[in-house]
């Protein structure tokens, strides 16, 4: 699983889908932005001539792999309601609690950082297991949708050194 070549579709395309865009090539993926502004992308899309650009339509349609892009609320994790609202689709929470600057291949002093996953789908959880796998992460499964009220809320811990003295170069590590 870990060196299968997937379809992956990306819903977005600001600075975290562009990140995610371009490691998912470096690692032999094939890749498709959405946007409602194929045009902002020109540029990029020179830089990324393997990349495809399209709808949000376009980039769900044949992907093995959805990139989605939600603000959270307090209240709530974003992930149950997406995965009340979408029953059928295998939603796995990733990617929320470091800097699109890290995203791919962090490197750090203290060796790899802890990405906190989780989600209702195992085989799901195996697939973007693998995928931060070749990123060089390493993965912590939180169990269930549920966990996501607890990983959601970690963007907000990431930013605070970045708001209180312009530190944004730092990672979480789960020590055992
Ligand atoms: N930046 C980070 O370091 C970081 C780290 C962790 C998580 N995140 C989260 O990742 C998400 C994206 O962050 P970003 O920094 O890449 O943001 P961004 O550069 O502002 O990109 C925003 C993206 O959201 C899409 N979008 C905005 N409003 C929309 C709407 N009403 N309907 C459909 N699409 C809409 C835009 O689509 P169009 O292309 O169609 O305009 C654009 O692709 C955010 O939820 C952010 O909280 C960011």
């Amino acid at each position: 699983m870990h060196n299968q070549r997937m379809n992956i579709g990306i819903l977005g395309s600001g600075g975290v889908a562009q990140t995610l865009a371009a490691g998912f090539l470096t690692h032999g993926h094939d890749v498709t932005l959405g946007t409602r502004h194929p045009d902002k992308l020109s540029e990029w899309g020179t830089k990324n001539p393997a990349a495809r650009i399209g709808s949000f339509a376009d980039a769900a349609a044949s992907a093995d792999v959805i990139v989605l892009k939600f603000f959270t609320s307090l209240d709530e994790s974003s992930m149950e309601r997406l995965q009340r609202e979408f029953a059928a689709a295998r939603f796995v929470k990733a990617f929320n609690s470091v800097g699109a600057a890290f995203m791919v291949n962090p490197r750090f002093a203290g060796g790899p950082p802890s990405m906190f996953i989780c989600g209702n789908d195992e085989a799901a959880k195996n697939v973007a297991r693998g995928l931060l796998d070749q990123f060089g992460w390493e993965t912590v499964d939180l169990g269930t949708a549920e966990a996501a009220r607890a990983i959601e809320p970690l963007c907000m811990l990431w930013c605070i050194p970045g708001f209180l003295r312009n530190e944004w170069s730092h990672a979480f590590k789960l020590l055992r």
